[in-house]
């Protein structure tokens, strides 16, 4: 990786699975936003030159942040989808730090990420670019329609995908560029341009706040974290 390296942060969602009223990376988590979680362990990672934070444009939440004052990080504007919300950052790291910019996105979402796994997907990256995912654990069922089995999947070398997602800011800008039908992630953005990212297994306390029962799960994740020095 020679170039500079920008965390592209998406956190124009409405939360609306968490049912909080207001967005849940505003909620708060051991007397700090997730925002604020997410953020500082970023900015506390220093191969990471800046952060660029997707905002809507209707969030009279972000800016009421210390945080949104740090002299490292920035914001543009967040789009209708994740994919449109990371593209747009993704364009400012391009203009901020020209063709040889890496951007390591990561979801507001997801506060539990830690400095080891940044760093694991940082040496284990080459070109193709690399993102953090878990062996699935479960036995997968393919269904029809009607919801009943068509087959078992074998479920040797399934993957699920979390953040952070590294890549060539030029490359993944070119991506993102496509059409973003059906796109979730970054990867499959790229796999769809006939890129093969790499996977690094990460950690399972990794977890997107997504509904209710996430926010005490991720207290009880955030203790140990404590508990065990990460
Ligand atoms: N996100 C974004 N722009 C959007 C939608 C989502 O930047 N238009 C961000 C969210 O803020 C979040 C991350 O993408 O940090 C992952 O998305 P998700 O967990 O789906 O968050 P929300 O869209 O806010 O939640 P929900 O789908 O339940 O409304
Ligand atoms: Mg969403």
């Amino acid at each position: 990786m020679r170039g500079p390296v920008y965390a592209v942060v998406p956190a124009a969602g409405v939360g609306e699975r968490m049912k909080a009223g207001i967005p849940k990376q505003y909620l708060t988590l051991a007397g700090k936003t997730l925002a604020e979680h997410t953020l500082g362990r970023l900015l506390s990672f220093s191969p990471i030159d800046s952060v660029i934070v997707s905002v809507s444009s209707q969030d009279p939440w972000w800016p009421t942040l210390p945080v949104a004052s740090h002299r490292r990080v920035s914001t543009v504007a967040g789009g209708k989808t994740r994919a449109e919300s990371v593209r747009n950052g993704v364009a400012q790291a391009l203009m901020d730090g020209g063709e040889e910019a890496w951007v390591l996105v990561h979801d507001m979402a997801r506060p539990l990420v830690r400095l080891s796994d940044i760093q694991a997907l940082m040496e284990q990256c080459d070109e193709q670019g690399a993102i953090l995912a878990l062996p699935v654990v479960d036995t997968i069922k393919q269904s029809g329609e009607d919801l009943h089995i068509d087959s078992t999947v074998d479920r040797e070398r399934i993957w699920r995908a979390l953040t952070p997602q590294l890549f060539p800011a030029a490359r993944l800008y070119e991506a993102l560029s496509a059409d973003l039908d059906g796109v979730t992630d970054e990867a499959s953005a790229i796999e769809r341009q006939g890129g093969r990212p790499r996977l690094v297994a990460g950690q399972s306390d990794n977890i997107k706040i997504t509904v209710p029962e996430d926010l005490p799960l991720a207290r009880f994740y955030l203790a140990r974290q404590f508990e065990t020095g990460e």
